[in-house]
């Protein structure tokens, strides 16, 4: 089995022409979709300042910290990856976005001071940290950057009954853990950090079922006909998702359907100390 980082390089080589395949999926109108529709879950819980500054912990090609700068004062994104922080710096430099800086991180602790970031975003990192005790000291450390009063943002990949080893995922080639949400909850809750915000992402009863048919058309080698209503189902979806999120996350709650990715929201108490 890879290690994580000679693992995320290689895909970021892989896809050096469409940076986000490589932190979201091959297909390109799934990812505007799900970019799209993660973007609007995380503007609702929090509400982002223009004096913000935002640490976007394993941030890949950029997708978030790009987005935050254009919303806010300063943003740091950080992965263990020198090649998705490489891409990360050129998306940057050719948006002509100057309030970000880029770093590999190595190992723990991060070299932030105590109270340093008004928001940390982690979308899609956790799952990658397999080994338990390292997620517990990750997690501890997330906590302890963040701020009284700020947040915690991110969305996983979650387990249902049991928690689920990966060696491979997709065309990932290195292991990813999927956990239940309440070892995440557990986890963060025990740093003092309160559960603000969960629900299930990226689950649109609109967008799904489209995609299903277009998939199917293109398999049976079928004329194209849905894909001139690919923009509009995409910002219908986005549009709704906020309200779709907690119609599916009623069904999932009474194991009417599953979803497998869930963000979650917590805050800082304005008197916390991380444990
Ligand atoms: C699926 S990508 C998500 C990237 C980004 N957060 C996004 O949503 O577009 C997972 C990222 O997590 C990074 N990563 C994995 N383990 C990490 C760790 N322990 N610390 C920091 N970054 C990590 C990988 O290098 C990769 O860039």
């Amino acid at each position: 089995m890879k290690n994580q980082r000679d693992a995320w390089d290689e895909v970021t080589s892989r896809h050096i022409h469409h940076p986000l395949r490589a932190v979201i999926g091959v297909d390109d109108l799934n990812n505007t979709y799900i970019d799209g529709s993660q973007k609007r879950l995380i503007s609702r819980a929090v509400a982002l300042e223009p004096s913000f500054t935002v640490l976007d912990y394993g941030c890949g090609v950029g997708r978030w910290t790009l987005w935050f700068a254009r919303q806010v004062h300063h943003v740091v994104g950080v992965d263990i990856s020198p090649k998705m922080v490489e891409t990360a710096r050129q998306e940057a430099d050719a948006a002509g976005i100057q309030n970000v800086e880029h770093h590999t991180v190595r190992k723990l602790p991060l070299p932030f001071e105590n109270s340093t970031f008004d928001l940390v975003n982690a979308v899609w990192v956790l799952r990658y940290i397999t080994d338990d005790d390292e997620l517990a000291r990750t997690v501890k450390e997330i906590c302890r950057v963040v701020r009284p009063g700020g947040h915690v943002t991110f969305i996983e990949k979650i387990a249902r009954r049991q928690p689920v080893f990966k060696e491979h995922e997709g065309e990932f080639s290195g292991a990813a853990a999927y956990r239940e949400s309440e070892q995440y909850r557990t986890l963060f809750e025990g740093c003092g950090m309160v559960m603000k915000e969960s629900g299930v992402s990226s689950a649109s009863p609109l967008y799904w079922p489209y995609a299903f048919v277009r998939d199917t058309l293109k398999r049976r080698g079928m004329p194209d006909l849905l894909s001139r209503l690919a923009p509009s189902i995409i910002s219908a979806s986005i549009t709704s998702e906020n309200l779709t999120a907690r119609m599916m996350h009623f069904l999932d709650d009474r194991d009417i359907i599953s979803c497998s990715h869930r963000f979650f929201c917590f805050r800082k108490p304005e008197n916390g100390n991380t444990r």
